[in-house]
């Protein structure tokens, strides 16, 4: 009799352990398999019962709006942020460093309870992190990295793979010849990765001497209108006669393609871009431009959201990924780059309602 009590005793005190156990919450998104788990120190009371001066709040300090992807984030990450009960404030700084960190001041003497940057420069922005851990504050490194600082948590693509694409795409049609590269502001960690995916793919067909690089550049700031004068300098330095063109996103691309354009060769040299623009787009279903890597910037700004909010819950994050910015090994979430041309434009960009269709073929035929 004893032994059949004390067994079932100890079945009974195993089921109880195994219910406390459970208590630790995982992230349900399928999507995303880097988040290992939230620790739930504290379970969200519903969203009315959360006073006003309670409310979280994320400050979200912008590089910039210029291009057509930053809009997106802005707009997409607000409204994720909003969806979790939690407010946002959105400033962006237009390409100067002094800015933004005097923005980012501003949102941490408001008092946020976490900030959420897209540094200008990967370096300058190191000053804000200790700025805000001074104060209490967690960061979030959104999309581009900043280096040798203390950052909490860095959401991003997997940025060496978009070069890695473009090259891939690029080296089938080109396999041997004369490359351009127009990299990006070599103030951002970004450009720096997107390059050094390009050359994991193009070096060793340098090394067989099947292809050259006849010209390799930064362009400041990202600016189109430095990528146009690094593409004509390009052509001047080569005859006007290159194989290939490889940018580091659509907008850069689509100066390059428009000094191809006087230069008669727009259509006849593929060309390589990044972000899926709607312009790109255009110029891939037109033929001016070859492909473009699509980044679900959605899924970018969800993802960056839910995190952001559980930091700023006190719940800890942490992802099966790291990466090292110099200072730390960042716990990172790095989500997969796509590869767009004219055969598969319909099946990701446009099924992902990212552009319409007839804005993409503005009444052209497939
Ligand atoms: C990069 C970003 C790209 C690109 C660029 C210019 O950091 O990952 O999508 O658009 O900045 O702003």
């Amino acid at each position: 009799m004893d032994i059949w009590i004390s067994k079932s005793l100890t079945m009974l005190v195993a089921i109880a352990l195994l219910f406390i156990a459970s208590g630790c919450e995982k992230l349900d998104n399928p999507l995303n398999p880097e988040v290992d788990s939230v620790q739930n120190n504290n379970p969200l009371p519903d969203e009315e019962a959360i006073p006003q001066e309670e409310k979280i709040k994320i400050g979200f300090s912008m590089d910039t709006l210029e291009e057509e992807r930053w809009l997106r984030d802005r707009d997409l990450f607000k409204s994720a942020v909003e969806s979790l009960g939690a407010e946002v404030e959105i400033l962006a700084a237009n390409g100067d460093d002094a800015l933004q960190v005097l923005q980012a001041e501003t949102l941490i003497s408001q008092g946020v309870d976490l900030l959420v940057i897209v540094p200008h420069n990967a370096e300058a922005a190191a000053t804000i992190v200790k700025k805000a851990h001074l104060a209490g504050i967690k960061v979030l490194s959104y999309d581009r990295l900043i280096k040798n600082a203390d950052i909490d948590l860095y959401v991003s693509f997997d940025n060496e793979r978009v070069g890695e694409l473009q090259a891939e795409s690029i080296t089938k049609l080109v396999p041997k010849g004369k490359y351009v590269y127009i990299g990006g502001a070599d103030t951002d960690n970004n450009a720096h990765l997107f390059k050094k995916g390009v050359f994991n793919i193009l070096q060793p067909l340098i090394d067989k001497g099947d292809i050259k690089v006849v010209y390799d550049q930064w362009t400041k700031n990202w600016l189109p209108s430095n990528a146009y004068a690094n593409m004509q300098e390009a052509l001047n330095a080569n005859g006007g006669k290159v194989d290939a063109v490889i940018a580091a996103n659509d907008a850069t691309a689509g100066m390059a393609i428009q000094a191809m354009i006087e230069a008669g060769i727009a259509g006849a040299i593929p060309v390589a871009g990044q972000d899926a623009e709607l312009a790109a787009a255009q110029r891939i279903v037109e033929g001016t431009q070859t492909m473009t890597v699509y980044k679900p910037i959605p899924t970018l700004a969800e993802e960056a959201a839910k995190l952001a909010v559980a930091m700023a819950r006190g719940e800890y994050i942490d992802t099966s990924r790291k990466v090292n910015n110099g200072k730390v090994e960042v716990p990172s979430v790095l989500l997969s780059p796509i590869a767009v041309n004219k055969l598969n434009i319909e099946e990701t960009v446009i099924a992902d309602g990212f552009h319409l269709e007839e804005e993409v073929y503005q009444g052209n035929n497939r």
